[in-house]
């Protein structure tokens, strides 16, 4: 009995040092593609435009597959891969929060448009929109209203703006649909914004 529990007990010791000397997995090394902490709380929850209202909002934003389409707080990508897929636009999905653009990855991945697609995780105020040619927003009437300075200074003139929902204060829409019970605005960049609008 006394030799069964002595063999029993150096088992356990040596499980246990092994244990303590096995290699430990090596640092984990951080590449670019790694989604960094969240930067601040978002200015808008997360809800996703219905996909009815999607491919409405690209229509009347009249995208080609000459366009360089921008979503601003774009969740899990569906505006972007949709663009890219139904038109075979090139496109930008940004969104401060990492869950989202994690997700949206993966989406561009599975409808395989990574070639076309990239999301970036980031305050959308900081983005820097001179590439776009269509910018798409579902965000809320206030986030519209201060963006607005930053969409004239920095979009091209002739550059569309659709947004799902809200409106943008004192820019007047050029253009107001109702898709499925959901409203969206078209706006077009003029040459020459007016001081009131900045
Ligand atoms: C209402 S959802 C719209 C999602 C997508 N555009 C759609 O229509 O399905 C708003 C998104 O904006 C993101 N968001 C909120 N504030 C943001 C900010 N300051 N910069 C970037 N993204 C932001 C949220 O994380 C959320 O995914």
């Amino acid at each position: 009995m006394k030799i069964k529990t002595a063999l029993i007990g150096c088992v356990v010791l040596a499980e246990f040092s092994w244990g303590l000397a096995a290699p430990q997995p090596a640092a984990i090394q951080r590449t670019d593609n790694d989604l960094k902490p969240q930067e601040r709380p978002g200015d808008v929850p997360y809800v996703p435009t219905p996909q009815p209202v999607v491919d409405a909002m690209l229509k009347l934003g009249e995208v080609d597959k000459n366009d360089v389409v921008y979503d601003l707080g774009s969740g899990d990508g569906r505006i972007p891969i949709t663009a890219v897929q139904k038109y075979g636009a090139r496109a930008v999905g940004v969104d401060i929060n990492p869950v989202r653009i994690q997700e949206a990855n993966e989406n561009a991945r599975k409808a395989g448009v990574t070639d076309k697609v990239r999301f970036v995780q980031e305050d959308l105020f900081k983005t820097d929109l001179s590439e776009a040619t269509v910018v798409t927003l579902y965000l809320l009437p206030e986030i519209n209203r201060k963006l607005r300075p930053k969409l004239l200074k920095e979009l091209k003139p002739g550059t569309k703006v659709v947004s799902h929902a809200f409106h943008m204060g004192e820019w007047k829409p050029e253009k107001v649909e109702s898709v499925d019970g959901k409203t969206i605005y078209v706006w077009t960049v003029p040459k020459d914004p007016p001081a009131s609008l900045m």
